[in-house]
């Protein structure tokens, strides 16, 4: 399946050519970050936005954000802990937002007869660049806080999206259970087999 989606998309850096204005979703700040702030973090390097669109085309159909971060060392969950040095602060990577256009995706699930999966597209697609970061600067965890959609964006069926992660093995922090951790280990042995 995810090779048949790489086919149909391509993920790229955001540049001011990319046109996020029909960009639709469930929470309120998804929409408004790509639409108003990423311009402004990208300009500013303070994040790297990376989007989802059909080859050829400008339009954002999905988007991750990410960021350098750290982490207190007692913060991590004590299995990971065994794995890793005793610094006060682990160096990670923080996945700051992630969106699909909502629209986009309900009309490519009526063409296709199944849904396009473009949010495991995306996910899958930040822990590869996060591996491949890592090789680099080196980069222990990565990170990502996982926002409730407010009441209002619950009751018109938004969906809480710490499941989404905890399936692809982020695990939620004892102390935080809104922001998961994956290990670069982890995702090391699951994309590369090593
Ligand atoms: C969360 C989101 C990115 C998922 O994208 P998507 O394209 O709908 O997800 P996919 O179709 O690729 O689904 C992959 C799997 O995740 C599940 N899933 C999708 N959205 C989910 C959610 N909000 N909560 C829990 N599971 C979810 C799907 O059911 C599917 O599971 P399956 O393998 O059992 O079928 C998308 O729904 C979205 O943009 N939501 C609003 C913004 C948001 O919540 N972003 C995260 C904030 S940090």
């Amino acid at each position: 399946m995810e090779k048949k989606q790489k086919a149909l998309y391509s993920i790229e850096r955001w540049t001011k050519e990319h046109d996020a204005s029909q960009f639709t979703s469930d929470l309120a700040s998804i929409r408004r970050y790509i639409q108003e702030q990423a311009h402004r973090d990208t300009s500013s390097k303070s994040s790297a936005v990376f989007v989802l669109v059909e080859p050829g085309k400008q339009a954002v159909v999905g988007y991750y954000s990410l960021s350098s971060a750290s982490i207190g060392f007692s913060e991590i969950p004590e299995k990971m802990q065994k794995k890793l040095p005793r610094y006060p602060q682990v160096s990670a990577i923080l996945l700051g937002r992630l969106g699909v256009d909502k629209a986009f995706s309900g009309q490519q699930a009526k063409k296709l007869g199944e849904k396009p999966r473009l949010g495991e597209l995306l996910i899958v697609d930040a822990q590869e660049r996060c591996l491949k970061i890592s090789k680099e600067v080196g980069c222990a965890l990565m990170i990502i806080d996982a926002e409730m959609p407010s009441e209002e964006e619950q009751k018109k069926g938004a969906r809480d999206p710490l499941t989404f992660y905890t399936q692809y093995g982020f695990t939620p922090l004892t102390a935080n259970p809104r922001r998961v951790v994956k290990t670069m280990r982890a995702m090391a042995l699951e994309f590369e087999g090593a």
